[in-house]
Formats: C-alpha cells, sequence, structure tokens
C-alpha cells in the first residue's frame, strides 16, 4: 500500500529571526514598544505608498491589533443608530458578523452571487430595501477582490455606506475609490502576516484618524481639537499593534513580492492538476487571479466532497469547510439577526472545500490530494451548478 505524508491544511510562513533582527534592534534601541511607535508610523507609511501605486488619490492607514478591531471600529465610526441593519454575506468568517454585533448594529445575512461567491451591490440594494439597512460590509470572500469603484457608485446612489472586509485579500483588494474603507488581516494564515493584526486602507484620512483615536480607548492626542489632549473623546477600545507585531509586519513585507509568485505559482501548478485529473467535476470562484492565495476552495457535488472528507482523512490530508457553517446557520444563538433566504450561498456552501495550501506545498504534495480529488469524484455532476442555474434567470 502506497503511504502517504500528512498534508497538513495550512503551513503558515512568517519572517524567520534573521529576517527579524534588524527590526528587532531598532525596537532595542527606540525603547517604544507600543502606542503609535517608530515602527508602526513607518509601517503605515510604507503600506499607504504601496496601496497609492493602485489609486489615484492619497491612501491613509491605521493599523490595528486584528483585522476584527479593525472591522469594529470601522462600522462603529460609521456612526449609524444603534440597531441598523448592515448586510453581510452568509458566506464568511464569523468575525464579520461579530464585528457588526459588537458595533452594535443588526446583520442582514444576504446571498451571494453563484459564479464569483461574493456579494455584489445588486443583491446588498434588494437586502436593504427589503430590510431599511443602513449599512454594507462587502467581504471578499477567500481573498478574491471587490470592486471598490462599484460599491462607491452604490454608497453615492443609495446613501448605504459601505465597508470592505478585505482581511484575506492582502496584494489583490487595492483603494481605488477614495470613499470606500478597506480593512485588512495581518494574521499567521495571511500572505502578509505579523502573527497578530491588521490595518484600514481609505482615502478618507478623517476616518482613519478616527479609527486610529478608537484604537487608542477613544483618547483625544489633537492638540487641535477643542477638547483637552488626553481627554476622553468617544468610546473606544484597545486596538493598537504592538511594535513588535510591526516589526513582524515590516519583515513580511520586506519578503512579500517573492512571498506572493512562489504562492500564486504553487496555487497555478494545483489547479492545473486538478483540472486535467478531474476538471469536470469541480467548480472554481470566478474572479480575478489572486495576488498571493492563501487557501485553496473549490467546489463539487456533495456526495463527492463527502467522500473526499473521508478519503483524505483514512490518507493524512487536511481539509476544512472554510466559512461553514454559513453565518445564518451559526446565528441560531446569536441575536438579533436578520436572515434572508441565502439559497445561493446554500448551494454553493454544499459542496466546498478546503484543501491544503501553503507556500511549502511539493509537486508530490500536489499529486497526492489531486488523486484523492480524482477518486472521489469520479462519476459525479456537479449538483451545485446545476441548481444555480435556476437562480442565474
Ligand atoms: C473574511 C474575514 N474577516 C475577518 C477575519 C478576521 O481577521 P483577524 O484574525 O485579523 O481578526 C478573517 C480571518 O480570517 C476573515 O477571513
Amino acid at each position: 500500500m502506497t503511504h502517504f505524508r500528512p498534508i497538513p491544511l495550512l503551513v503558515p510562513h512568517l519572517p524567520d529571526r534573521h529576517a527579524l533582527a534588524p527590526y528587532l534592534e531598532q525596537i532595542d534601541h527606540n525603547r517604544h514598544y507600543s502606542n503609535f511607535g517608530p515602527l508602526n508610523h513607518a509601517l503605515e507609511a510604507r503600506l499607504a505608498s504601496l496601496f497609492e501605486e493602485h489609486a489615484t488619490h492619497a491612501v491613509h492607514i491605521a493599523t490595528t491589533s486584528s483585522a476584527t478591531l479593525g472591522l469594529e471600529l470601522t462600522l462603529h465610526n460609521l456612526d449609524l443608530p444603534p440597531g441598523s441593519g448592515v448586510v453581510v454575506p452568509a458566506l464568511t468568517f464569523v468575525a464579520s458578523l461579530t464585528a457588526i454585533l459588537r458595533a452594535g448594529y443588526v446583520p442582514v445575512i444576504a446571498d451571494i452571487d453563484p459564479d464569483n461567491w461574493l456579494i455584489t451591490p445588486e443583491i446588498a440594494a434588494e437586502a436593504a430595501t427589503k430590510t431599511g439597512a443602513r449599512a454594507v460590509l462587502a467581504v471578499a470572500a477567500f481573498g478574491q477582490p471587490q470592486n471598490t469603484q462599484r460599491w462607491s457608485a452604490f454608497q453615492q446612489k443609495t446613501g448605504i455606506k459601505v465597508v470592505i472586509d478585505a482581511a484575506g485579500a492582502f496584494g489583490s483588494q487595492w483603494t481605488e475609490a477614495a470613499d470606500i474603507p478597506v480593512v485588512y488581516s495581518m494574521h499567521a494564515t495571511k500572505s502578509l502576516a505579523a502573527g497578530e493584526g491588521g490595518f484600514v486602507a481609505s482615502g478618507n484620512s478623517d476616518l482613519i484618524d478616527e479609527v486610529r483615536q478608537l484604537s487608542n480607548f477613544g483618547i483625544n492626542l489633537d492638540t487641535h481639537a477643542g477638547l483637552p489632549v488626553g481627554h476622553l473623546s468617544q468610546v473606544g477600545s484597545n486596538a493598537k499593534l504592538s511594535e513588535y507585531h510591526a516589526a513582524v509586519a515590516h519583515a513580511s513585507l520586506d519578503q512579500w513580492p517573492a512571498q506572493a509568485a512562489l504562492r500564486q505559482r504553487i496555487h497555478r501548478t494545483y489547479r492545473q492538476t486538478l483540472d486535467a485529473s478531474c476538471g469536470e467535476h469541480l467548480q472554481w470562484q470566478a474572479g480575478a487571479i489572486l495576488a498571493a492565495p492563501t487557501t485553496f476552495c473549490v467546489g463539487m457535488a456533495q456526495e463527492a466532497r463527502a467522500r473526499l472528507e473521508q478519503l483524505c482523512h483514512a490518507r493524512g490530508i487536511a481539509t476544512r469547510r472554510w466559512y461553514q457553517p454559513l453565518l445564518h446557520q451559526h446565528a441560531a444563538k446569536v441575536e438579533p439577526t436578520i436572515k434572508l433566504p441565502v439559497p445561493v450561498a446554500e448551494s454553493v456552501a454544499s459542496g466546498l472545500i478546503g484543501l491544503p495550501f501553503s507556500s511549502f506545498m511539493t509537486q508530490d504534495d500536489i499529486t497526492h490530494v489531486a488523486e484523492a480529488v480524482g477518486l472521489a469524484t469520479a462519476n459525479t455532476r456537479i449538483q451545485s451548478s446545476l441548481t444555480l442555474d435556476s437562480h442565474h434567470g
């Protein structure tokens, strides 16, 4: 019998101690460990100039201790009446839901597009008409970027505020529209990894100043604010990025172009291998080629997924049903929540599976996974695409 080497779902790839050393030496020298220190300041400036390469306006950055806190503070800053509805797609990580609730709003769980698996302005408009929702948290699911220009047009036309949760989309999602804030994660599993961390990017410098103030408890540090420095201006939290995390983010950013190219190459080969062995049984998320993929998700018939999970378990290949249960299924005990029908999300999720992916994957690993996928999908049909066809018309 063939012996299979266990293949983990994800292997984080952070800079090693040698790459970190120059930044840690700066910390030793500065003796500044948090509270908007020099490394954090330099990181925000580096990120801003990177984002400005993809925008026709100035981009401002506020780092946070996680994307979740970045989302919470950005949503809080929308200053909507407590209990306002915020539309969110059913297919996303739970942090999108918890951020809305903790900002004092009510999640309105809506459907996704059958091809790119994202919430669209059309879906959000329909959800807002039905429920009176005042904002949308549009998610760049699995790192697939949202179209900021289209969301900006939606925001201007409807007056409904839009925030983009691009936690896993660094390098693929930019801030082309100045009025749409975008939130990113620097968690260890992301392509720009600091261990923990996040940041908010926006063309609106006032919004970024507010998020920064909220990340520091809400304390006023502005001598021109008409309020004494050190006084509480609003109710924030402690969501500051420490200098140590900023150091890791700098070293990660140094390595990012090489990391991104490697991830892209592995992803391409992986997908080609699967397509060659059983492509007719698989369904992929439509959209842009990702700059630095961090997950590998594929759709198949529900019974094929069940077979694949068993096979993978037996062969030591780790899998995960990413973003499942869907938000409305989690929401059984999480109130208040408005649950709209989400037939497309349910159909997509019924056959969706996350396969192992990391920058350490070898051709052998890919071959082992492809063999299991080929066996599991043999003689199956992609039910989900048949089901989905009915939603096109
Ligand atoms: C869509 C989405 N939103 C938010 C988060 C939370 O990010 P963080 O771990 O930085 O809080 C994640 C994490 O994977 C995510 O995938």
